[in-house]
């Protein structure tokens, strides 16, 4: 059987790997450069910044078994940030239990992990499905055709997914009905380090949801880098404000939350997540039209979360190999 996965993102590479392990062989691709989707990081001549997963949890226990794995492959590693709290009253230290977990050196090291030896057509943004005598040929944006493949799993945000299900319209419907929400996140990297004793905190107040000392993560470079990122509801109002302007209200917010008087900023970016987490959590699971070889998965076919998005892909790939 051969199969193509339109998306390397961790839902993608969850589905993949499943299938590879059954002994299927996958082709995946993606318009970026390399794996991770939303996992990924901003480098630059200051040390990196992970600009979207922050970290994840694990609460179901298959994933708790991969998440086991992964740390003994040394992909992973526990992150255990001074965590707090802001809002109206202050900052309150908020520490806890949950154990959390990022990637090492930087986030995409678990889906490079988990991508080993299979093909990736990189930089490959896939544009439409053609039906072929013998499966689906996928065609790119500069129309080169790959294919053809028996069964074609999509696994990109979900108003991504739409056109290129046109063949499956319940599921390209289903696709529709999932709202994503943007977010904006900020990199600042500055010249001393702050003077707080916090590694992170969720910000419950102004435009700010989520502030983070990049270099409390293991592996990280020692400079003194941060990722702020907006609520969902600020970037809906601020999605066309330039980016410098967005970066600098942030700052300016951090530190106000924080209280404190910032060092000079080296290095400064904002990046807009069109597509940064499903509004809702849902139960679909994975999407499947297995009359025409077709399915999708995602982390808005489950939930916004890493842990969301690799159960989807797990599932797609165990609906495709008749397991369920
Ligand atoms: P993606 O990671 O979006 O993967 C989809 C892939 O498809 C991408 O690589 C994209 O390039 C590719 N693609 C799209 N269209 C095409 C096309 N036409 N052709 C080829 N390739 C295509 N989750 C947590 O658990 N903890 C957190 O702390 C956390 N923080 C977050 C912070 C931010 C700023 C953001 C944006 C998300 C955060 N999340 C967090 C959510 C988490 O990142 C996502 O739930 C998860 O990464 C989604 O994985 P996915 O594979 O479903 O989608
Ligand atoms: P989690 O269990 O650490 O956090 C879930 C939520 O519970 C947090 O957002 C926070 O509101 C609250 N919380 C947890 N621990 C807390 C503490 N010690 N003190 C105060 N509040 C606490 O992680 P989970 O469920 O795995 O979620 C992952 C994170 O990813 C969340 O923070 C979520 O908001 C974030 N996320 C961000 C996205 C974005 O675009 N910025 C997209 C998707 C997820």
């Amino acid at each position: 059987m051969s199969v193509a996965v339109i998306g390397a993102g961790i839902a993608g590479i969850s589905a993949a790997s499943h299938l590879h392990e059954a002994g299927v062989s996958v082709h995946i691709f993606d318009k970026s450069r390399g794996t991770g989707g939303r996992m990924s990081s901003k480098r630059t001549e200051q040390g990196e910044f992970d600009i979207g997963t922050q970290y994840f949890t694990a609460r179901h226990s298959a994933f708790r078994a991969a998440v086991e794995y992964w740390q003994e492959q040394g992909w992973i590693t526990r992150w255990q940030p001074r965590l707090y709290r802001i809002d109206e009253q202050g900052l309150q230290r908020s520490d806890d239990d949950q154990p959390r977990y990022v990637g090492t050196p930087r986030m995409t090291a678990l889906s490079r992990g988990l991508l080993g030896d299979m093909p990736l057509h990189s930089a490959t943004r896939i544009a439409a499905l053609q039906r072929a005598e013998s499966g689906w040929l996928l065609v790119d944006t500069k129309a080169q055709t790959y294919g053809p493949y028996q069964q074609v799993i999509v696994a990109t945000p979900a108003p991504q997914t739409v056109p290129l299900l046109e063949a499956a319209p319940a599921l390209a419907n289903a696709a529709k009905q999932a709202q994503m929400e943007p977010g904006w996140a900020v990199s600042v990297g500055f010249e001393a380090p702050l003077a707080v004793e916090l590694d992170a905190a969720f910000v419950r107040c102004g435009p700010l949801d989520w502030v983070c000392a990049n270099h409390s993560k293991p592996g990280r470079s020692e400079a003194a880098n941060w990722v702020l990122q907006s609520t969902p509801a600020w970037a809906s109002d601020h999605l066309d404000t330039p980016a410098h302007e967005v970066a600098q209200q942030l700052v300016d917010a951090l530190a106000q939350a924080l209280g404190i008087a910032l060092p000079a900023i080296r290095f400064l970016h904002a990046h807009r997540w069109l597509y940064a987490r499903p509004a809702d959590d849902c139960e679909w699971g994975a999407l499947a039209a297995p009359d025409l070889n077709l399915y999708a998965c995602g982390d808005w076919c489950q939930s916004g979360r890493l842990e969301g998005a690799w159960l989807s892909g797990r599932e797609a790939a165990q609906v495709l190999l008749g397991k369920r």
